[in-house]
């Protein structure tokens, strides 16, 4: 079977400045892979090549098999990629239920609006907003914005979900919840987390891959990479839980 995600020598600079250099990835179909490194070092942009935001400047992306680097984002979700951002891309204006009907049509084609009831019920009480349907995202409390990026990103079908940072800034309380969503959501589909939490990591992924300069230094399993010497060197004492 192809790989769900691959990645064969990619290459981006912003201007003179290289940021993916020669980056070759490939990510199982089923797989939880958390992509971890300092900050810069280029885990965003990787994101951002994948989801046909930005085209690589050499080399090959493929999705379930199929290349897919230079086209339009609508056109990689679309075929099968959900991403959720390290930054918020909610429109503050809109509900939740509206968000969540907008990212339940993406995944359909063709528009049967009064069918979406029972589903959107689904994705309220799995992102633990039922109560919460008709408020605009901007009177969300934090996490729960959060949450819903997190549902938007899946509520499409996507049998491929790329997460930015999904627990960045929350309490202990919060990660812990947004961790059983993450992994409820990854469920029978294939996961790429973008994680500073270490916890986070070890409790999600069945593989790490250790991104350094626009590299991939390591990538195994949790175990062998907090044991690598070059991670732990890269992190320079950061905890490796
Ligand atoms: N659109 C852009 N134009 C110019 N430089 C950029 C652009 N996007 C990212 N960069 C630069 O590319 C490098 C990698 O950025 P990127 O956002 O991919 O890092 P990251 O690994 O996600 O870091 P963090 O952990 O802080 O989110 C950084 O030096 C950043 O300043
Ligand atoms: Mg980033």
């Amino acid at each position: 079977m192809s790989p769900a995600l691959e990645l064969r020598s990619v290459s981006k600079s912003f201007g003179r400045t290289p940021v993916l250099r020669d980056l070759s990835l490939a990510v199982a179909a089923g797989e939880r892979l958390a992509l971890i490194g300092p900050n810069g070092a280029g885990k965003t942009t990787l994101f951002e090549l994948a989801s046909g935001r930005l085209a690589p400047d050499a080399g090959q992306i493929l999705l379930q098999g199929r290349r897919i680097e230079g086209w339009a984002p609508h056109r990689v979700q679309r075929a099968g990629l959900g991403r959720s951002h390290q930054v918020s891309q909610l429109f503050l204006q809109l509900s939740v239920a509206e968000h969540l009907r907008c990212a339940l049509l993406r995944g359909r084609h063709g528009w049967r609006w009064p069918a979406m009831g029972d589903e959107l019920a689904q994705w309220l009480d799995r992102l633990a907003l039922a109560h919460r349907a008709e408020v605009l995202a901007g009177a969300l409390s934090y996490a729960e914005q959060r949450a819903l990026e997190i549902g938007l990103a899946a509520a499409g079908g996507a049998p491929v979900l790329l997460l930015d940072e999904p627990t960045a800034g929350m309490s202990a309380a919060e990660t812990a919840r947004c961790v059983a969503l993450v992994r409820t959501l990854s469920v029978g589909r294939t996961l790429v987390l973008i994680e500073h939490d270490m916890g986070v990591v070890f409790e999600l992924a069945d593989r790490i891959a250790v991104l350094v300069d626009g590299a991939v230094i390591a990538l195994d399993t949790p175990a062998r990479v907090r044991a690598d010497p070059r991670v732990q060197q890269a992190y320079l004492g950061a905890a490796l839980v």
